[in-house]
């Protein structure tokens, strides 16, 4: 494991026998891009779930086929879920499965040529941004640099509430989300023992944009 630090309290690992078991197949080098992409939809849906408890509701009235009851619904406009071009496409259908009211707002990261560091090249975010939960999907949390600058996005757009979804992170990335943003949360499938030297997280599942969208 990376010899890094951070407050352990930023950090979720799902600790579920189905999200290990996806996990082990996501992993697996033979797994073929159709069935890579089903399970990231799994994983990110049950992380969602688990990002989402709790979202703001209200009570209503609900009348069954047998009588009036209370129950409560989600308010309206609270949560944007914000993939960050490419990989986290991938994620989006499984958030959106348990979270089909949510808008979407899409943001393109590159590393400027210059500075080498991230840096938003398009952004198209929903009406009233700046009071929703956001939560930024993004398959693999490994230096921690997309991550940070769609945060910095975020923060400049108003956003207060910032949640992260990956599926693995690294102990760098983790460390440096937290260090620069102590508020965010971060929801894992995995984390991992670290990152090589071509900045690949290991033992990890390779390059999750390629994975999904069968560009190895
Ligand atoms: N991005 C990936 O797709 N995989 C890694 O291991 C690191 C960053």
């Amino acid at each position: 494991m990376a010899n890094v630090t951070y407050d352990k309290n930023c950090l979720t690992v799902l600790d579920h026998p189905l999200v290990g078991h996806k996990m082990t197949i996501l992993r697996d080098e033979s797994t073929a891009p159709a069935h890579f992409r089903k399970l990231v939809h799994e994983l990110a849906a049950l992380e969602a779930y688990e990002a989402t408890r709790d979202l703001p509701t209200m009570q209503v009235q609900v009348k069954t086929p047998i009588c009036e009851t209370e129950g409560v619904r989600l308010k309206e406009d609270t949560l944007a879920v914000v993939p960050i071009l490419r990989a986290g496409m991938g994620m989006l259908e499984g958030v959106l499965s348990v979270v089909p009211s949510a808008a979407v707002g899409v943001l393109g990261m590159e590393r400027d040529e210059e500075t080498h560091e991230p840096h938003s090249y398009y952004a198209k975010m929903p009406q009233g941004i700046e009071n929703r939960m956001a939560l930024v999907i993004d398959p693999m949390l490994a230096t921690g640099g997309s991550a940070l600058a769609a945060i910095k996005y975020l923060r400049e757009a108003g956003v207060k509430d910032i949640r992260l979804l990956v599926m693995v992170a690294a102990p760098e990335g983790v460390a440096a989300v937290n260090a620069a943003e102590p508020d965010v949360h971060i929801w894992a499938c995995a984390l991992d023992e670290g990152l090589n030297d071509a900045a690949y997280i290991v033992p990890g599942l390779g390059d999750a944009g390629d994975r999904i969208f069968g560009t190895v």
